[in-house]
């Protein structure tokens, strides 16, 4: 009885949560003298806080992940009805909605066949690394052992995942890490590192240049986003993908493509990568695969891949020996079956076009008003817009002076995003990644209120 009372009254949540929760990602000595963030209700683009202040949320739940928008009652009722009828049971047994969903995620998927259960992008993305390390020992006597990563990506939290992370602030602190990452130049041309025409076949050359280094028999497999996203909205140039799928080729590298972020209708595609005709051996996937209204991740390879673990039966170390204990819950593809199916009836990839156009377009005419805005970029919808002191010398503005954007759209009722530790020196470029249902209104609405922080902030 006491806890239904105490949920009912909203200034004890905030104070239970003062008290015992430990946010993620947070500094908790603000709290001390300003009231955490309850956000207690969501409808369509837009939540509640604890005191009742409305805003239109322009990152989806924060992190990317909500894509088809807060209060889906068709998805509350699937979970529900799949709960009653079968919660759990362990993945080394299959499930009525995890069959579904694998056949039907696999048919946005040419080429890919196997999915693989897990709850987290870092634990879907860990598994392909030990698919890889397995496929060294069994497979190229050891050699082949080594994953390749760029700067500015991101692919999760837990250790090895931080050790494949070029984003070092948010590595700092949190080593050693086990060994075998090795790192890449980022693609970013807007900050250059080569001055060249081709930028993207520059950039993917640098790849080359770095297996040539470790040695092409030691390098097993190399994990990209498609778009970079908490790394700066890294939208790749002209060239790039094409070169980068040559060298994997080329040196018989395995290609893993984290789709966490850019999955599921994202970036204006099922995928990001099939925006750029790329050939993944593997693709992960977690935040908008069921919207957040339950946890899921999955892992997706080929049958070639998958093939390498069933090839000697009498070998009883010879399969995948992994397993998520959670991955077995079946209130994720049930999730994630009907988010999919409202994703195609309500054609939000079609929607997440020509929104996404609307907004890059709106802050391209924000960069002809605002000096301080150095660059603005992205896929679909997740955008990105630089902020710079000096437009020539392309120094980044203060970390805080981006804060203070943040907060200025959140005095307006916009929730935004900012890069977050994420590069030393480089927490500068504002992120937007509304809702796939957003509308012409709502776009305005969010790039307004970024208009109006920009004034207040510079002037
Ligand atoms: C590209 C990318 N990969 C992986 C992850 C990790 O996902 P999770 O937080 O679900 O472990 C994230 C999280 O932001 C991400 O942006």
């Amino acid at each position: 009885m006491e806890g239904i009372q105490g949920m009912n009254d909203l200034g004890r949540v905030v104070e239970a949560d003062r008290a015992h929760v430990w946010h993620h990602l947070a500094q908790h000595k603000a709290f001390e003298t300003a009231d955490p963030r309850v956000i207690v209700e969501g409808k369509g683009i837009r939540v509640w806080d604890a005191k009742g202040k409305e805003y239109i949320d322009a990152v989806s739940g924060g992190v990317w992940t909500v894509n088809v928008g807060y209060g889906r009652e068709s998805i509350a009722d699937a979970v529900r009805d799949q709960l009653v009828k079968m919660n759990y049971f362990a993945g080394a047994a299959g499930s009525v909605p995890g069959a579904l969903f694998a056949e039907k995620l696999i048919t946005k998927m040419p080429g890919l066949t196997r999915v693989y259960y897990s709850n987290s992008g870092s634990e879907a993305n860990e598994k392909v690394y030990k698919m890889v390390r397995q496929i060294s020992a069994r497979h190229h006597g050891g050699k082949k052992w080594k994953i390749l990563y760029r700067d500015r990506d991101y692919h999760g939290t837990t250790i090895a995942a931080l050790a494949s992370g070029g984003q070092d602030e948010r590595s700092s602190q949190y080593g050693p890490f086990p060994e075998g990452f090795v790192r890449v130049p980022h693609c970013l041309e807007y900050r250059k590192q080569w001055d060249v025409e081709n930028y993207g076949e520059r950039a993917a050359d640098a790849i080359e240049e770095v297996i040539l280094r470790e040695g092409p028999d030691t390098v097993g497999a190399i994990v990209l986003e498609p778009v970079t996203a908490g790394g700066g909205v890294i939208v790749p140039p002209k060239g790039y993908w094409e070169r980068v799928q040559e060298i994997c080729k080329k040196y018989d590298i395995l290609l893993h493509i984290d789709e966490v972020v850019c999955g599921m209708g994202r970036a204006g595609a099922w995928f990001g990568y099939q925006l750029y005709g790329i050939k993944p051996d593997f693709v992960t996937m977690a935040k908008g695969v069921a919207s957040g209204y339950a946890a899921i991740s999955c892992t997706v390879t080929t049958e070639r891949v998958f093939d390498m673990f069933k090839d000697d039966a009498s070998d009883p170390m010879s399969y995948f020996r992994d397993i998520s204990t959670f991955g077995g819950c079946t209130s994720g593809p049930a999730a994630a079956l009907e988010n999919m199916r409202i994703i195609e009836d309500e054609d939000l990839i079609g929607n997440t076009v020509a929104m996404g156009e609307r907004c890059l377009n709106n802050l391209s005419a924000l960069m002809e008003k605002h000096k301080v805005i150095g660059d603005v970029r992205g896929k679909g919808l997740f955008l990105g817009a630089e902020l710079v002191a000096d437009r020539q010398t392309k120094e980044p503005v203060a970390e805080k002076l981006a804060a203070q954007v943040v907060a200025e759209c959140g005095a307006q009722g916009v929730i935004i995003g900012v890069t977050n530790r994420s590069l030393p020196g480089f927490n500068n470029t504002l992120c937007l990644a509304p809702a796939l249902i957003a509308t012409p209104d709502n776009i305005d609405e969010i790039t307004g209120a970024i208009d109006v922080a920009l004034t207040r902030v510079f002037g």
